[in-house]
């Protein structure tokens, strides 16, 4: 077991991890987990990695949980990184295809280990606000596991996610507002109904599932980090793991000090990080009337927003915000040129990149990295939606 404590990401607070923990009880932000990375690094090896398993589980030393406990696995991770044939054209951009999760998104990166964990320390019946794609993965590991999953989502959240949970067993509620409303629902009644909380960032151990996004960048990419990466920003998960990741690998002795810049990508009709980067904020203001089709990017609030904020400035990256209209153009375009039904999140990085390769925020010859979080097949009512 190579999981030292819990750590509070604002305070520096310690808490223990052998027992279920949510937010910081000081100061109410989020606990990271914090690894003792010499000792993981005695087994784990940047050269042994290519003998082991494809699952994230190949870096299970710097995973939370204890060496002689069996995951809750679907087989998640070892995601193809494919070079883009017509996308960008004087760039060296490369697309990170997550749509080959388990649920057919990189909510089950998080989920496997948040799961597996929750139930390593006792927890039965599990709860989660969610846009659509976390709430699936939540509901395929709860079943795995044997646990009762409990999903929140907006009432209009993609037909196919809400499908999807009540088919793997999940009890379903459908809420008539936005995913922080689904969240307070959850705080109002978790403790009665004896539910545990899921909600990123709110439980410390989807972040380091996330983590994984940032491990098997830099071995696909033989250990150089690209120039840039283009994030689809919700909660901000996958952009905050990641970053972790790269300081562990950096003390693992695995990279350098180099960093990409990051950007974090949201919806024109629900940005906050965009408009608190733009503002010199170091925190975001709830986003008003919250609206996209980008069911995942549609977070007006979100717990970590301190956390991206500071890694966007620290990389020297940038928010850039997409209208909806443009993202479902651009999903088809990178549908007929690389042969990819990708999520409207996804797309929206790809039209990102066009506007900060014209405002010369990304140069020629860059090598890129976009994050296909999802597939587009959750989405087919907005996709059928442009067709009639
Ligand atoms: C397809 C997709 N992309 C991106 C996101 C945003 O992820 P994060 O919360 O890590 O920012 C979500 C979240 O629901 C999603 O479903
Ligand atoms: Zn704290």
């Amino acid at each position: 077991m190579f999981l030292k404590h819990l750590e509070c990401s604002s305070c520096g607070l310690q808490h223990d991890w052998s027992r279920l923990q949510n937010l910081c009880t000081s100061c109410g932000k989020p606990l990271l987990a914090i690894v003792d990375l010499s000792v993981a690094s005695r087994t784990l090896k940047r050269d042994n990695l290519a003998t082991r398993e494809k699952s994230l589980w190949r870096y299970r030393e710097v995973l939370p949980l204890p060496g002689d406990i069996e995951p809750i696995s679907l087989g998640e991770g070892g995601t193809p990184l494919l070079r883009a044939q017509k996308f960008g054209h004087d760039i060296e951009l490369w697309i990170k295809d997550e749509s080959l999760n388990p649920t057919q998104s990189f909510k089950a990166r998080g989920m496997t280990v948040a799961v597996s964990m929750a139930k390593h320390l006792g927890a039965t019946k599990l709860a989660a606000p969610s846009a659509g794609n976390a709430g699936g993965a939540l509901a395929a590991y709860a079943a795995r596991a044997g646990l009762e999953a409990y999903i929140f989502m907006p009432r209009d959240t993609p037909c196919a996610n809400i499908v999807e949970c009540r088919e793997l067993g999940a009890d379903v509620t459908l809420i008539d507002g936005l995913i922080t409303d689904c969240g307070a629902e959850i705080a109002r009644r978790k403790t009665k109904e004896g539910w545990f909380d899921m909600s990123t960032l709110k439980e410390p151990y989807r972040v380091e599932g996330k983590k994984t996004l940032g491990y098997e960048l830099a071995e696909q990419c033989g250990w150089q980090l690209p120039d840039v990466i283009l994030y689809p920003t919700g909660g901000g998960t996958g952009l905050i793991g990641m970053w972790k990741a790269f300081d562990e690998m950096e003390a693992l002795g695995w990279i350098g000090k180099k960093r990409p810049r990051m950007f974090a990508v949201q919806a024109t009709g629900c940005a906050p990080i965009v408009r608190a980067f733009e503002m010199g904020e170091k925190s975001a203001a709830e986003f008003p009337n919250a609206h996209t089709i980008a069911a995942g990017l549609r977070v007006p609030k979100a717990i970590g927003d301190f956390l991206m904020l500071d890694i966007l400035r620290q990389s020297n990256g940038g928010a850039v915000a997409v209208d909806d209209e443009e993202m479902m153009k651009t999903a088809r375009e990178v549908g007929s040129k690389e042969g990819l039904f990708v999520c409207p999140e996804g797309a929206a990085c790809f039209a990102a990149l066009k506007s900060l390769r014209s405002a010369g925020k990304i140069v020629s010859g860059e090598r890129v990295i976009i994050f296909n979080t999802g597939s587009g097949v959750k989405y087919v009512e907005y996709y059928k939606a442009q067709l009639d």
